[in-house]
């Protein structure tokens, strides 16, 4: 089994994907960390607790950064709605929450972990950043950080970026110069990652508690970005990156150079790929642009089935 920590920002995506790591065989789960981007850190921190209960685990949700390293919190209600996972009502969380903070817990997982750790965020990389410079030599301990984040040739938040990396564009820079292996999981192949209606409708036919609340999220999610980007269904941008961790072979990748734009007036949190090795620069990461979308959409139903059979 590949030991994984997932960082993220529940988050309707990011809900689908907690589903999607706990239900997994091929992965232990050490823990999960939040972080503020989707809604704030109070909120992505009750959230993923309360899918942990939803789905009947008791992992321990350690509470990360409540903004960017250096700039002011950019969330995104229009998406997510108020509480981050608008559209569905989740149980109370049973747990008492864990004292540890997100920084903190990263690096005593990693530094008491046997083998190397999978990193896995899905949100702004804030936490990420700060386990790093709190405790650099936490490198040697992570296997790989398969992000979900940024673009080539495609963005959501602004022109130029994609939100995760936008949000936080300073700490990104940090995890990409890190010299980690990396796998960039970007919107050239999230965006590809796409639940119809019907696949929705088949998860609310399923008949299960989990199955049922699954549904009830990607709808939500489907109507705002129907409504904002003209979507037919529902992006699963972060399961995709979890997917990557459970079977690599599930992305089409290229290993390029990747930089992040942290000063540009109309470009911050560019993720700007060399695509051709025009800068002469070593690459630093494996750069998702397509997927195998029958494998994604098995890996993801077969999850939610199993947690409802669980449950
Ligand atoms: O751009 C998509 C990413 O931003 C996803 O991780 C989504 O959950 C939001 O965090
Ligand atoms: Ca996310």
């Amino acid at each position: 089994m590949k030991k994984v920590i997932l960082d993220c920002d529940p988050g309707h995506d990011d809900a689908i994907a907690i589903m999607l790591a706990c239900a997994s065989p091929e992965l232990e789960v050490l823990g999960i960390t939040t972080v503020a981007g989707n809604q704030t850190g109070k909120k992505t921190f009750a959230n993923a607790r309360q899918v942990l209960t939803l789905i009947g685990s008791d992992l321990p949700v350690a509470r990360g950064f409540d903004k960017p390293l250096l700039r002011e919190l950019i969330t995104a209600p229009e998406i997510h709605g108020e509480t981050g996972l608008d559209g569905v009502e989740l149980p109370a969380p049973l747990d008492k929450p864990c004292a540890a903070r997100a920084v903190n817990f990263i690096v005593e997982a990693l530094l008491s972990a046997e083998e190397p750790v999978y990193l896995i965020p899905t949100g702004p990389l804030t936490n990420i950043a700060g386990a790093l410079l709190l405790a650099p030599e936490i490198k040697e301990k992570i296997k790989k950080i398969v992000l979900m984040g940024g673009g080539v040739l495609v963005s959501n938040k602004t022109p130029a970026a994609e939100f995760n990396i936008y949000v936080d564009p300073e700490a990104a820079k940090i995890v990409f110069e890190s010299g980690i292996p990396i796998t960039m999981v970007g919107l050239d192949a999230t965006n590809k990652a796409l639940f119809s209606f019907e696949d929705i409708e088949t998860l609310s036919q399923l008949g299960g508690k989990v199955s049922a609340v699954a549904a009830q999220l990607l709808a939500f999610y489907a109507r705002r970005l129907k409504r904002f980007f003209d979507v037919k269904g529902a992006h699963l941008h972060d399961p995709l990156a979890v997917a990557a961790v459970i079977d690599p072979a599930v992305l089409d990748t290229k290993f390029l150079q990747v930089d992040i734009e942290t000063k540009g007036e109309f470009t911050r949190g560019a993720t700007v790929v060399d695509l051709y090795g025009v800068t002469g620069k070593e690459a630093n990461a494996e750069v998702a642009f397509g997927l195998d979308l029958s494998k994604f959409k098995s890996l993801v139903f077969n999850a939610i089935k199993s947690l409802d059979e669980r449950s």
